[in-house]
């Protein structure tokens, strides 16, 4: 199972994902440059990424905490979400997401 990357400068990365981490964990576990300052309690948005069109809808529903956090984060789009907030499972293999903004260790 995999997870597409695109970093700030525009390279993206296969990441091999595991099945209930969250998508936050994967990306800081390869060291990628996400700060994710709060450690995927919700309450920081640094870990804001987009999610590629193709995967909007296959992602479950905000829950208003996480829509509330964004509300916090730099240069939201239709697409963003919390990446601490997206738990892996097979469904999401291939998931692409890019690294926003504002994220920076
Ligand atoms: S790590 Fe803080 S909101 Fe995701």
């Amino acid at each position: 199972m995999k997870i597409l990357v695109t970093d700030r400068d525009g390279k993206e990365h296969a990441l091999e994902a595991i099945e209930g981490w969250r998508v936050m964990e994967i990306i800081k576990d390869y060291k990628l440059d996400l700060k994710a300052e709060c450690g995927g309690a919700c309450c920081c948005a640094t870990c804001h990424v987009y999610v590629h069109p193709d995967w909007v809808e296959k992602l479950h529903d905000m829950r208003d905490d996480e829509e509330d956090m964004l509300d916090e984060a730099m240069e939201v789009e239709d697409n963003s979400r919390l990446s601490c907030q997206i738990l892996m499972s097979e469904e999401l293999d291939g998931l692409r997401v890019t690294i926003a903004p504002g994220t920076e260790i």
